[in-house]
């Protein structure tokens, strides 16, 4: 009765939230009974030796044809007539703050649609996340969810879900390189990216002033997708400016791999930011913006810029709406941020998920933009939204996100 309760009430929310789309929508529940945080806080990560043979052994056998998603799809729905049924959820980290609320907010969503849910954290490891995949597999997920670690990585383990007939949803990242994945749910990546660029050029009147100014970038981890993305979408607005000179990289780092930040990590864009500011900025020199594509690369540029620089305080832009960011943003220390809510992407992909168990047609707004190198994945794009210190309580506290308390 009350799981029938729930399931009808998650139905009306989803179908809210297709009615309003995913922009700025809090139609779905949100993740805050402790009960669920806490077990998802608890999720182990698998001991991962087995998956490092099993991936190289089988590197080769990645990129062989066989039945195509649909198929697999179609086997999902003979195999279970309604709601009902496990699936696996694999999230990469538990140290970004944006994938324990992804993680719960899955968990929650897909139990409240009656679903059995298996959900776990990589600790950033591949390896780890690729044999908890073929834990899934081996215990009889019929649907993965997967936010890959590094994105070119999964294809030996998705074959073996192929073979199984378990079909793919890659959510946030896309999962390059493996035919076996049907759908991908995210965010409009390239979007992000202009947003955070039209910022910078706004902000500064590019389009106006004389200039020069002086800007640094930091975009994400190589092995995540949606890092050149991020980082396309800003270039795309920036890199003219930078070309005619009223923009400068005095450090000089303006390629993708030189400005990219392994896992994302705010240390390492704290150390890089460390020797930017040092051999560019210790004399007094003037540093107007900071592209940095997340919150968690902002975090480590402003750690840096409070420790080493002097100078009037610069333009920084960020991702994600993460706490610490937020209260960056209340404080003055960054700009601007991109809220991405979660709870829209799972209430989303808990509707893909849905649509595989029936075998009816799962939610699809795009049909161009992502292949993956095996051809265009289905996907659906949430649309992201600014924020600042302007509209943050709107967007983040009005909408349940966050607490006040959160904030403070
Ligand atoms: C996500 C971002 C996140 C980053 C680091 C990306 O794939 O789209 O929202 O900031 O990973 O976790």
């Amino acid at each position: 009765m009350k799981r029938k309760l729930l399931g009808t009430f998650l139905s009306v929310a989803m179908m809210a939230s297709m009615l309003t789309g995913c922009a700025g929508s809090s139609s779905a529940p949100a993740a805050t009974e402790t009960e669920t945080s806490t077990e998802a806080a608890s999720e182990e990560a698998a001991p991962a030796e087995e998956a490092t043979e099993a991936a190289s052994e089988e590197a080769t056998e990645a990129a062989s044809e066989e039945a195509p998603a649909e198929e697999a799809t179609e086997e999902a729905a003979e195999t279970t007539e309604s709601a009902g049924g496990k699936v696996g959820v694999a999230m990469p980290t538990k140290d970004l703050q944006r994938w324990n609320q992804d993680g719960a907010n899955m968990e929650e969503q897909l139990k409240a649609a009656g679903y059995e849910v298996d959900l776990q954290y990589a600790s950033n490891d591949i390896a780890t996340q690729v044999s908890q995949i073929e834990n899934m597999i081996s215990s009889g997920a019929q649907v993965l969810v997967i936010a890959s670690i590094d994105g070119d990585s999964l294809g030996t383990v998705l074959e073996q879900a192929k073979e199984a007939e378990i079909p793919v949803i890659a959510y946030d990242r896309l999962i390059m390189n493996s035919d076996a994945v049907s759908y991908y749910a995210t965010f409009d990546n390239y979007m992000v990216g202009t947003k955070q660029g039209e910022y910078i050029e706004k902000e500064l009147d590019l389009k106006n002033a004389e200039g020069p100014f002086n800007i640094e970038i930091f975009t994400g981890d190589p092995g995540d997708n949606n890092a050149r993305f991020f980082y396309g979408g800003a270039m795309d607005v920036l890199k003219p400016y930078i070309d005619e000179g009223k923009l400068v990289v005095k450090s000089g780092q303006v390629e993708f791999d030189e400005v990219a930040t392994a896992n994302w990590a705010t240390e390492t864009a704290q150390s890089r930011m460390d020797a930017i500011i040092s051999a560019n900025y210790a004399d007094g020199t003037k540093l107007d913006a900071v592209l940095c594509s997340n919150d968690s690369t902002a975090l480590g540029a402003t750690n840096s810029l409070e420790a080493n620089y002097t100078g009037d305080w610069p333009i920084i832009t960020g991702q994600d709406c993460d706490v610490a960011n937020v209260k960056n943003m209340i404080a003055g220390k960054q700009s601007m941020s991109i809220f991405k809510d979660t709870r829209d992407l799972a209430a989303k992909t808990v509707e893909m998920v849905d649509a595989i168990m029936k075998g009816t047609e799962a939610p699809v707004n795009n049909t161009e933009t992502y292949d993956n190198g095996t051809g265009v994945i289905p996907s659906y794009l949430c649309e992201p939204v600014f924020a600042d210190v302007n509209n943050y309580k709107e967007l983040l506290i009005d909408s349940g996100y966050y607490t006040e308390d959160d904030l403070k």
